[in-house]
């Protein structure tokens, strides 16, 4: 009896504790994401961030040209808009390139401030983050075997087909609520886009489903054994997430993009890394 008493004493004071901890919204945290609700007493998402120095991105860098890897550098479309984002504060840009399907728990968690990746604002996500206005448009493209049978869509009805794991194209495929136009028979899920264009070349699998411009950038380094499909599946928007509530940042990123559609400096930017050949 005695010892179950203290065993409970024990465990009041751990909870006490833990819920200080909770009231102080984790205190020790860096500058990742920290609540904006803070602001009220004085120190800011934005205002931690700047005394950090440092903003935090969470990307995935297999999806040229939005992101991807030169030599051990990570470059692409979102990196140069992250990169305005940060100038904007006068703070360092750090990133953190992780796999598509733990970008939400980065933001979420609040090891990033934001997460920059090629990512489609849906209703979805958004249960869990916040999106900032959309800054490109896309869908999901289709990627065969040069000269295989599938010609249109529609003859991916029945068929094995590759896709990232945790993207659009994953959920388009998978079909859960069974809304996709296009019954695919099975679906083989990567971490990497490029393996599974790896086992499409193979013969492993009879079409990759990936958004169209990656797809595009696939198609240009295969052109001999592999072309793009003229329809697409999906239509869809790009946009920057950040943690559920956090409004100073994503303002702060609106007017960052704003700024970059009126000065041209986006369509700049796109025109760089789309025409160019890889
Ligand atoms: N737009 C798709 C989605 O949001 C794919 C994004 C993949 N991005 C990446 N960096 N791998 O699900």
């Amino acid at each position: 009896m005695k010892k179950s008493v203290k065993f409970l004493a024990v465990c009041l004071a751990a909870a006490a504790m833990l819920s200080m901890s909770a009231c102080n919204g984790g205190g020790a945290s860096s500058g990742a994401a920290s609540d904006s609700s803070n602001s009220g007493v004085g120190t800011s998402t934005l205002d931690a961030i700047k005394k950090n120095g440092f903003i935090t991105m969470s990307t995935n860098a297999e999806f040229e040209p939005f992101e991807y890897k030169d030599g051990e550098k990570i470059v692409g479309i979102d990196l140069e808009i992250s990169q305005k984002i940060a100038d904007k504060l006068g703070v360092e840009l750090k990133v953190n390139d992780v796999a598509f399907d733990s970008l939400i728990p980065e933001i979420t968690s609040g090891k990033a401030d934001f997460v920059a990746a090629g990512m489609t604002a849906d209703d979805e996500r958004r249960k869990n983050v916040d999106f900032s206005d959309s800054y490109f448009d896309a869908g999901q493209a289709v990627i065969v075997k040069k000269d295989g049978d599938i010609k249109a869509p529609k003859d991916l009805n029945g068929k094995k087909v590759g896709v990232q794991t945790g993207t659009t194209g994953d959920k388009y495929c998978t079909n859960e609520e069974g809304t996709s136009e296009i019954k695919v028979g099975s679906v083989e899920r990567y971490n990497k886009g490029m393996d599974a264009v790896s086992d499409l070349i193979a013969g492993r699998i009879d079409a990759v489903v990936i958004d169209d411009f990656p797809a595009q950038k696939f198609v240009e380094k295969n052109s001999d054994k592999i072309a793009k499909l003229n329809d697409m599946l999906t239509s869809e928007q790009y946009a920057i997430a950040v943690k559920k509530g956090n409004t100073e940042l994503v303002d702060l990123i609106n007017e960052t993009l704003k700024e970059m559609k009126d000065s041209g400096d986006l369509q700049k930017i796109f025109d760089k890394y789309l025409a160019q050949e890889s």
